[in-house]
């Protein structure tokens, strides 16, 4: 049969086995959400979506969703047993796929992800660019967290611009992080550093021919 791509809903029967695998990759990660927490938003309006691939069982699992002036890939993960067999890849594309016949040309039809440096190649093998600012995640246990922001568009011949990239930020930081304290100096640095890119335009190469 091969491996199977699904979009769930909060009910649907494999949303026990998607979030078993967020719970063993992410555990006590400062960047997690309560088990709990997340179960109670995915698949409301405009919420988080949840995304699977199965191979008979789930075999990995993403959280993803679609903002104003951006998509992000929140969380992403292959049961353990099942890693470097490509998988990671095949749902990285599936979800920019579906989000690629959503958006609309402009700041909207770029996909955005949240990584350690470790993971960094990942992310590069699948497209991403890694933007040169010095991001931070927003506390969601207690501390502010360095990351890195990297992007993907999900048209062809798309550009995006550092404004742009700073009104995403500026939308996630705000919506889902909901940071209260924007002249915290986390947000001025990356604000900042956001500027400091200048009117540089990102004329990003579409890697896969997948449908636009
Ligand atoms: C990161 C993760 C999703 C990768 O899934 P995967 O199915 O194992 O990855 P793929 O087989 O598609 O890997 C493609 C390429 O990415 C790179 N890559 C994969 N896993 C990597 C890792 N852990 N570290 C660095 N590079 C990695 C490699 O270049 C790999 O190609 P190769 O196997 O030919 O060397 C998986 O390791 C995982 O679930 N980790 C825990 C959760 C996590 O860190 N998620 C990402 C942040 S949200």
């Amino acid at each position: 049969m091969g491996v199977e791509f699904r979009e769930l809903n909060g009910r649907d029967e494999d949303l026990d086995e998607a979030l078993r695998i967020y719970e063993e990759s992410f555990g006590n990660s400062p960047t997690s959400i309560p088990v709990e927490f997340l179960r109670g938003i995915i698949g409301r309006r405009a919420g988080p979506r949840l995304a699977v691939l199965r191979d008979g069982v789930v075999v990995a699992m993403a959280i993803f969703a679609r903002l104003g002036r951006g998509s992000i890939i929140w969380y992403l993960a292959v049961d353990y047993r099942y890693r470097r067999r490509g998988l990671g890849s095949q749902l990285v594309k599936s979800v920019s796929n579906v989000l690629s016949g959503e958006v609309k040309a402009g700041p909207e039809a770029f996909l955005y992800a949240e990584f350690e440096d470790k993971i960094v190649p990942f992310w590069k093998a699948n497209g991403f660019y890694v933007l040169p600012i010095r991001y931070y995640q927003p506390p969601m246990r207690g501390a502010w967290v360095r990351l890195n922001l990297g992007v993907l568009p999900l048209l062809p011949r798309s550009s995006l611009t550092s404004s742009a990239v700073r009104d995403f930020i500026y939308e996630i930081y705000t919506t889902v992080y909901k940071v209260k304290d924007l002249n915290d100096e986390h947000v001025r640095q990356v604000l900042e550093d956001c500027s400091r890119l200048g009117e540089l335009t990102f004329n990003l190469t579409w890697r896969w021919g997948i449908r636009v």
